[in-house]
């Protein structure tokens, strides 16, 4: 089964996705992909088995997205909770994610046509060496794609990679790339293993869990969250329509809260500035300024500043991308 599964909509499902689409519809859907081992009690079949089919589930999902001009899909795969499971569990699921990395690079041509960018956000030096490798070579190979984007949580939790951002943080202050005062929510954002993406509009949990497990919590602050009794093997095209009107019932009351907190975030950050400038000049020479002159120095001070966390962000992207190609190169020893 490969990652985007061709084929096109049925009559009745593309009546129901065009009404859908004359409401605002999710750009950024993510999806806890919870239920396989009760998929595989249920039918009597073997765990490992659910677990293919909640990869083929995925791949029909992310078609049935495209369909409805979802562009941006963001799947929890595999926490590093997981990795408690027993080892026949979790060698399991690593070699079903290494045949699927491997299947993805046969199927580039593919993947090249619908221009879908593959991202894996999480800690992948927890993983097998061979699946970091397989992982390294989907990513590069697909990263100029940009029509539209998986991103596949593996080896991820939230607190992980928020704890991980603090720490690139404190990385670019020793450094003397980052001033301490240039820390914000904004640029702690950007140094989650999501800077590339938008947060997401809509997030589904199946399975009927009404729990986040440590998934996107920084980012779905402002999502609508929307839990379904369905186990995820069996997820229809019905399931997902179901949510995006959810998504839309509340859709404005979602644009409310988004459009308060960004306004919020603005004027901390220009907070922030104003404190760091009128510092600046009590360890000067004191002198009291005008207000066209604290206005220059401000200004000045915002783009010093937009600098510096320019700089800093460079080099970390440098800093992921060196451990990427380093994996990709034919001599590579993880
Ligand atoms: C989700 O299904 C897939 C992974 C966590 C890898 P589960 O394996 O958690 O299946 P349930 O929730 O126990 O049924
Ligand atoms: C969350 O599901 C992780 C994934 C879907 C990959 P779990 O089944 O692991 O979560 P808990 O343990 O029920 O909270
Ligand atoms: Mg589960």
């Amino acid at each position: 089964m490969s990652w985007i599964r061709e084929g096109e909509l049925s009559l009745l499902e593309r009546l129901t996705a065009n009404i859908l689409k004359a409401g605002p519809m999710p750009k950024h859907v993510a999806f806890i992909m919870d239920g396989n081992r009760r998929f595989a009690r249920k039918k009597h079949v073997e765990r490992q088995e659910g677990h293919t089919q909640g990869f083929d589930k995925l791949a029909e999902t992310l078609r049935w997205c495209l369909n409805l001009g979802i562009h941006e899909v963001t799947v929890y795969a595999f926490s590093i909770e997981n990795f408690k499971r027993s080892k026949e569990e979790v060698d399991g699921l690593m070699e079903l994610a290494e045949e699927k990395f491997a299947r993805l690079l046969s199927e580039h041509e593919n993947l090249e046509k619908h221009g879908v960018c593959i991202r894996v956000l999480g800690d992948l030096t927890l993983l097998p060496e061979d699946l970091q490798r397989q992982i390294a070579k989907a990513v590069v190979a697909t990263r100029v794609h940009n029509k539209c984007f998986l991103n596949v949580c593996f080896a991820y939790t939230s607190r992980y990679e928020i704890a991980n951002a603090v720490k690139e943080m404190a990385w670019g202050t020793e450094q003397g790339l980052i001033k301490s005062s240039d820390v914000s929510e904004a640029l702690l954002s950007q140094c989650l293993y999501t800077s590339s993406s938008p947060d997401p509009d809509l997030l589904i949990r199946t399975s009927g869990e009404v729990r986040l497990s440590d998934f996107l919590l920084w980012q779905t602050s402002h999502s609508c969250i929307v839990f379904q009794s369905v186990l995820w093997p069996e997820y229809t095209f019905w399931n997902l329509c179901e949510a995006v009107l959810q998504y839309q019932l509340n859709y404005r009351a979602i644009q409310k809260a988004r459009e308060l907190h960004m306004d919020a975030e603005a004027v901390q950050q220009l907070e922030a500035d104003r404190a760091c400038v009128e510092q600046l000049q009590q360890g000067g020479n004191g002198k009291l300024m005008d207000a066209r002159s604290r206005q220059a120095a401000l200004l000045n001070y915002t783009s010093q500043r937009e600098e510096r966390v320019n700089r800093f962000l460079s080099a970390l992207q440098h800093k992921r991308d060196s451990y990427f190609h380093r994996l990709c190169s034919p001599t590579a020893v993880a």
